[in-house]
């Protein structure tokens, strides 16, 4: 559609009112520095996948899972963050309120190629996605806490996690990365300054 040439009103306002709401979920318009957790966070704190993220969010990097036995790697993991997220990590050496953080699981395939034993991305299981909340402003919503709203999807359904509480599904886990708020961040070359 082409809104210059457009003269029907309602139209108009109507892609002005779906340009905002883009604009505010994507932490657009509150300046890329203020990442909105809008679009992955209704008001009961009922967390799903961003669905646009491979194309908006930042890659902060990725971890390759080695197989037990056999060559090459089992999974792959691939994180992303919100816009906004580096920069405001590379500034205040923290994760900035609202930020999301989505890590893919794949299943990997290993072959020989031209560079040598190589693993890829294959089958993709599901997604974990946290979103940054210092204030914890969900306290009956167990699946809020500790600064982070916590969730993980499989992948047949990016809007309704299968997890139900952070503190059993994932927080064991992830005490070894406690003192930087959680998060494996020596993992992501990006966040360094
Ligand atoms: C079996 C242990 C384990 C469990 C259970 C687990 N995690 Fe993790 N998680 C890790 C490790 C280790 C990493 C970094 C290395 C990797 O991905 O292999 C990680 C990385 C992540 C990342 C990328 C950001 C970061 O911290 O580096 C997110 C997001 C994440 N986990 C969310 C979750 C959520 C949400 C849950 C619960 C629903 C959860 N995890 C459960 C071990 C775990």
């Amino acid at each position: 559609m082409n809104t210059s040439t457009c003269t029907c009103a309602f139209v108009g306002t109507a892609s002005l009112l779906v340009l905002l709401s883009l604009a505010w979920g994507y932490g657009v318009a509150a300046g890329a520095d203020s990442p909105a957790p809008a679009a992955v966070v209704d008001g009961t704190g009922k967390i799903h996948v961003p669905s646009d993220y491979r194309m908006i969010y930042q890659f902060l990097g990725s971890w390759a899972v080695a197989g037990k036995q056999g060559r090459g790697s089992n999974a792959i993991h691939t994180v992303y963050a919100s816009p906004g997220v580096v920069a405001g990590y590379q500034r205040d050496g923290r994760f900035p309120e609202g930020s999301v953080l989505v890590k893919e699981v794949f299943d990997a395939a290993t072959e020989d190629m031209t560079t040598g034993t190589v693993s890829r991305s294959e089958t993709l299981k599901g997604w974990f996605v946290m979103v940054r909340d210092s204030s914890n402003s969900h306290p009956d919503n167990k699946l809020w806490g500790d600064g982070w709203g916590w969730a993980w999807f499989d992948a047949g359904d990016s809007r309704n996690t299968t997890s139900t509480d952070y503190k059993v599904d994932c927080q064991s886990c992830h005490l070894p990365a406690k003192a930087s708020d959680w998060i494996y961040v020596k993992g992501y070359p990006a966040l360094a300054k």
